[in-house]
């Protein structure tokens, strides 16, 4: 008889290696339910594939209410000074919060393509293809500040900045903002899927109303004198209908924050995989042309985000089980990338193996919008790392990791100097 077995994919922290629990799940529960919540988890990569591929049976419509948790939308009397001042800085109708049409992330077809259709034009290969140059350049400034004898911190120096420096140029915001889009962003992370769930509504509301009130500023500014920016292409289709205030605010927000937290984190995972793997490093060293395989391999290995969420319309069958209509549903990427019936050998870092199809990025109409900047931004930021990490080691102690039951990666990765070469 199989041992009692006890997920919570909310659950926060989770575990520091979640991977042995995957496997047990995709074993023995490949349709797991949660007791006190009652949330479903998916962790075989058929299964994911399926849900991710039927929108008009998973809903997005639960990345709002289950990162939104009940606790965290019902305000609290303590929480009243805090939203006034939110809602004032962000002149927003309360009475309207609730009918506000939905974003990106959290709406289904026919709704999700139109707003889709209105980002994609900011994504389009060849634009992305022009920032290769600049993050050459932003990488080569953050290397320069590495002194060869000191200890430095990966995640400071090079992956956090990186990312927050590309999409704050993208957007036309102030790079020189880019600790406080950082702190926003943490915030964000840590109120829906951290401890900050635990804090209420206050712990959200409070660097929200600093971000509006910050991009309100912008947004003045690009109507008076428009630029060559992706706010001022957004701001376009604001002025042609398409998109309602909620919706740019809501657009501003998701790229500052999606194009950071994730980037920063896949940046981090492929540094910790390198480092536990010196075979590898001493490869890519040999032969350089398999980088964007790392970049692949990393996203599969250790995906930085973990989990989706999804909202079943109707009874579904699923690995000989049933979820009943209205139930919310994990979808354990983490663990689909790791699923034996697609990888052999699943658990071992290999940037040789070549095969595609992990699901990192989502998959469907919700496919990542910013993956080809996030694989060119690995891919840069990496070049760069891999000569420096040959006399380099991690500095002691246990990973520490984001606080955050969906995103994964470390908060912060010491390296020293190693008395002699690793590799
Ligand atoms: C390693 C880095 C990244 C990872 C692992 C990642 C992961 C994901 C995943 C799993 C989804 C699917 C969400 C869903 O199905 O509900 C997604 C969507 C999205 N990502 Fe990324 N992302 C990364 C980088 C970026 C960057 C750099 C940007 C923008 C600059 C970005 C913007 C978005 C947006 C806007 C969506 C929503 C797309 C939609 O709903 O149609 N992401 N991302």
């Amino acid at each position: 008889m199989s041992q009692r077995f006890d997920f919570d994919p909310v659950r926060i922290p989770q575990p520091a290696d979640p991977y042995p629990l995957y496997r047990r799940l995709r074993e023995e529960h490949p349709l797991y339910q949660v007791s006190e919540s009652g949330v479903y988890c998916l962790s075989r990569h058929r299964d994911i594939s399926f849900a991710l591929r039927h929108p008009e049976i998973f809903s997005s419509e639960a990345m709002r209410t289950v990162l939104m948790s009940p606790d965290q939308t019902r305000v609290k009397w303590r929480d009243f000074p805090t939203l006034a001042r939110f809602l004032f800085q962000a002149r927003v109708n309360p009475l309207r919060m609730s009918d506000r049409r939905k974003g990106l992330v959290e709406s289904d077809p026919p709704e999700h393509d139109a707003l889709r259709s209105i980002v994609n034009r900011g994504f389009t290969p060849r634009r992305i293809g022009e920032w290769e140059l600049r993050a050459k350049e932003i990488v080569s400034q953050c290397m320069s500040r590495i002194d060869e004898d000191q200890p430095f911190d990966v995640m400071q120096e090079l992956a956090i900045p990186l990312p927050v420096t590309v999409i704050a140029e993208m957007l036309g915001v102030e790079p020189d903002r880019k600790q406080d889009f950082k702190r926003w962003g943490d915030a964000v992370v840590a109120a829906s899927t951290g401890q900050g769930r635990e804090a209420g509504l206050a712990a959200l509301l409070a660097p929200m109303g600093e971000l509006r009130a910050y991009l309100r500023g912008v947004i003045r500014s690009r109507q008076q004198q428009p630029a060559h920016d992706l706010i001022s292409v957004l701001l376009e289709r604001r002025s042609e209908g398409a998109l309602d205030e909620e919706q740019l605010f809501g657009f501003i927000m998701l790229l500052l924050i999606a194009g950071n937290e994730t980037t920063t984190n896949l940046i981090g995972n492929t540094t910790l995989a390198l480092l536990a793997h010196p075979e590898q490093l001493d490869l890519l060293h040999r032969e350089p042309h398999h980088l964007p395989a790392l970049v692949e391999e990393a996203l599969r290995y250790d995906s930085p985000v973990q989990s989706l969420f999804r909202q079943t319309t109707r009874e579904v069958e699923v690995s000989g089980g049933t979820i009943p209509a209205g139930a919310p549903v994990a979808l354990l990427m983490g663990s689909a990338n790791r699923d034996d019936e697609i990888y052999h050998d699943p658990d071992r870092f290999d940037v040789t193996r070549n095969s595609p199809g992990h699901l990192a990025f989502g998959f469907g109409v919700h496919f990542c919008l910013g993956a080809s900047l996030a694989r060119l931004e690995a891919k840069v930021a990496l070049e760069a790392l891999i000569p420096a990490l040959r006399n380099r080691r991690a500095a002691g102690g246990a990973t520490e990791w984001v606080d955050s039951f969906t995103v994964r990666g470390p908060r912060a990765l010491w390296l020293e100097p190693a008395p002699s070469p690793i590799v």
